[in-house]
């Protein structure tokens, strides 16, 4: 399917190949440099309705890397989302200043809405806007999986055939339920790490399982660490608990250090969608086997080639 003024909402909106064709625009720009001409005279808007470094910052750094300019919020507050105005609203209004949107939003289902609104617009004859979700509440996060199946790809050269784990908020975590559906296209095993009250959803379960993935549920890192090829350790976000109490009695529950690393294999490579309060200790930071840092850079070629695929037009 073309990539041209196509949104992003959905990982699952996604096939294997057209993710493969993703890594390969993005592996281009990173070895030939980024076309500072390809998006002259275009407007991406940044809606962040919740707070972000990572995903904001790489956006707006991607857009510049391509010549396009940035219009942005990076809050609620100081919007006239303060007074009342509905995402609709604020959707059909900024469809005119912008030729793109990325938003993330605290509700489940918000960058789909957004997405929405703009096509109706386009079927009344506007020009489409395409909507870019850059993490909707606790559903996901479609971007973030694109730039870690490139850093899993980057550092191990593969993804069939690889055992992933994945440690934390798997209940909440949209990162997590993103990188679940993905790795459902390829022939990896799956660990999945978490306390009771913060498993996997059941859809994502059900999927893997409609795709004959082989996938296990632990209570500790030490159950996995030893065949991981790759660690995804994720926060356990305190502000997704509808209950304090609840939050408090699974916070610093998995923590990496040094010594969890003394029993995963040399080639293991530790991921996080980053931020990270306390689940990786700093002292790990210097480990050949950390890939964190990295990861995270990679949002910058990743948002630049989906950018030049939507907007520019390249495949
Ligand atoms: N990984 C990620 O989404 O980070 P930010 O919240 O900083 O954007």
């Amino acid at each position: 399917m073309e990539f041209l003024n196509r949104d992003i909402v959905s990982i699952r909106d996604f096939s294997r190949e057209e993710l493969e064709n993703v890594f390969a625009v993005a592996r281009g720009m990173e070895k030939n440099g980024y076309d500072a001409t390809l998006l002259n005279g275009r407007r991406i808007a940044l809606l962040f309705y919740e707070p972000s470094t990572r995903t904001r910052l790489s956006f707006q750094a991607a857009a510049q890397s391509l010549g396009a300019a940035t219009i942005w919020f990076a809050g609620a507050e100081g919007t006239s989302v303060m007074k009342g105005e509905t995402l609709k609203d604020t959707i059909e209004t900024v469809a005119n200043y912008a030729d793109a949107i990325v938003i993330r939003h605290p509700y489940d289902g918000a960058a789909r809405w957004a997405a929405e609104i703009t096509t109706r617009r386009a079927a009344k004859g506007e020009k489409k806007v395409p909507v870019i979700n850059g993490g909707d509440g606790r559903n996901e996060h479609p971007t973030q999986t694109m730039l870690d199946l490139y850093t899993i790809l980057q550092s191990q050269g593969r993804i069939d055939g690889l055992t992933i784990a994945m440690v934390g908020d798997l209940k909440y975590g949209r990162t997590c339920h993103s990188l679940a559906y993905a790795l459902g296209m390829y022939s990896c095993r799956i660990r999945l790490v978490a306390p009771e009250q913060l498993q996997m959803p059941s859809h994502v379960l059900s999927y893997l399982g409609s795709r004959g993935i082989e996938c296990t549920q632990h209570a500790a890192i030490e159950e996995v660490i030893g065949e991981a090829d790759i660690l995804y350790m994720t926060r356990i976000q305190r502000e997704r608990f509808p209950d304090e109490n609840e939050y408090n009695r699974v916070r610093g529950l998995y923590r990496v250090t040094r010594k969890t690393l003394q029993s995963a294999k040399p080639t293991m490579r530790l991921m996080h969608p980053l931020p990270r309060v306390d689940e990786i200790s700093v002292d790990v930071d210097d480990d050949a086997r950390s890939y964190y840092f990295k990861q995270a850079g990679n949002g910058v070629p990743i948002r630049a080639a989906l950018l030049a695929m939507v907007l520019g037009g390249i495949s």
